[in-house]
């Protein structure tokens, strides 16, 4: 019989033909405007057997924006050109959410309107790199945020997830990870601040409350899914104790209701191993949504975390980059293709839509 992670599934209102999600991957091949390229249409209609496509972080405002050529979803030529790739994915018999991006103190300086300093909780600086074109460099030293601009943050990312809607996406997926914005709100390792969004837990954790139910409000629960990644460093954004804060974050999005959590189980891309040890099954139990799954996972590891009842969904990043096919391999146990690490970031076709399918 097919295992349970190749069969349907309902996100919300969505039948979903399995519980394999594709990660969201940037690739940072926008076009002029830092609008959706046209082979982004082909790549990820190729990809259209995986139950939900989680589309690349995509800036929110330009202040948003980390790295060169990345898709926004804060203009009207990115929401259209964004509703090509929507369109070829539901032709295509797949589903498709955005993720929601602001990168925080993770960008430079040549990156950003009038050469603008990064935004930050605190003006620390992030030890990390970001991707310039020519190769990775030093992100930039940010500023801190004015408590008074926050409100206009919690509202980019409002308005990125009714532009999601407008461009024909299925929802949305808050960028809560990886050491961006959100994620540097919630670790002590990045925030220093004294008031309301600084300190404490519940004061940490304010700021991925108020974008999750904004968002919720603005498109519906069902539309809405936040990625978390608790253990680190990643991009150089760490906390002393994710335990009791990431437990606190589940609780408030448990009374939020935002239809899934994306959880990055480990230091992503790296290992499942963390230090200090985040006691996952522990997180979930907090949250009664969906709890997808993500990180150095295969496919015998992606079954067994549904068999044992940690995970209800399981997303893939790089086995999708190097597999438009990756459900019917894993399904039939066939061998994958090998990732190609230098196509990763920037360029055109190669590496990007020529990995072959099966015959
Ligand atoms: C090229 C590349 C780009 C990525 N871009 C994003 C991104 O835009 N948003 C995000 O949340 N994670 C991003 N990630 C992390 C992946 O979504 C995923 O968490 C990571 O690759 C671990 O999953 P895997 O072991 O299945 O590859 C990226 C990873 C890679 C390799």
């Amino acid at each position: 019989m097919t295992h349970p992670l190749f069969q349907k599934f309902r996100l919300g209102q969505l039948e979903l033909a399995n519980r394999v999600a594709m990660a969201p991957l940037t690739r940072n091949r926008a076009a002029a405007g830092n609008r959706a390229a046209s082979l982004t249409a082909e790549y990820y209609a190729q990809r259209a057997s995986a139950g939900l496509i989680v589309a690349e972080g995509s800036q929110v405002s330009p202040m948003g924006q980390g790295y060169l050529a990345t898709p926004g979803i804060h203009s009207p030529e990115q929401v259209a050109a964004w509703k090509v790739v929507t369109d070829s994915v539901h032709e295509a018999g797949g589903h498709i959410f955005l993720q929601l991006w602001h990168v925080g103190r993770v960008s430079h300086v040549s990156l950003l309107p009038g050469g603008a300093a990064p935004l930050a909780p605190s003006a620390v600086t992030a030890n990390t790199k970001t991707y310039l074109g020519q190769g990775f460099e030093p992100v930039s030293a940010p500023r801190a945020l004015e408590v008074s601009e926050i409100p206009g943050i919690i509202d980019d990312f409002r308005r990125g997830a009714a532009n999601a809607l407008a461009a024909g996406f299925d929802g949305v997926e808050i960028h809560a990870a990886n050491g961006y914005l959100i994620d540097q709100f919630m670790k002590d390792g990045a925030n220093m601040r004294t008031d309301s969004y600084g300190g404490s837990i519940d004061n940490r954790t304010r700021l991925l409350a108020e974008v999750a139910a904004a968002a919720c409000a603005e498109i519906g629960r069902d539309r809405v899914g936040v990625r978390l990644s608790p253990a680190g460093p990643i991009n150089g954004c760490a906390d002393s104790a994710p335990q009791a804060l990431f437990e606190l974050a589940m609780d408030k999005l448990e009374a939020i209701g935002p239809v899934y959590v994306h959880m990055i189980e480990g230091i992503t891309g790296q290992t499942r191993d963390t230090n200090p040890v985040v006691d996952f099954a522990a997180l979930r139990k907090r949250y009664s949504g969906v709890y997808m799954a993500n990180n150095c996972l295969d496919g015998a590891a992606a079954q067994a975390a549904l068999d044992d009842g940690r995970a209800d969904m399981v997303s893939f990043g790089r086995a999708f980059i190097a597999n438009p096919d990756l459900v019917r391999r894993l399904r039939d146990g066939e061998p994958l293709n090998q990732l190609d690490r230098a196509t990763l970031y920037g360029g055109g076709a190669q590496g990007y839509t020529d990995y072959p399918a099966l015959p």
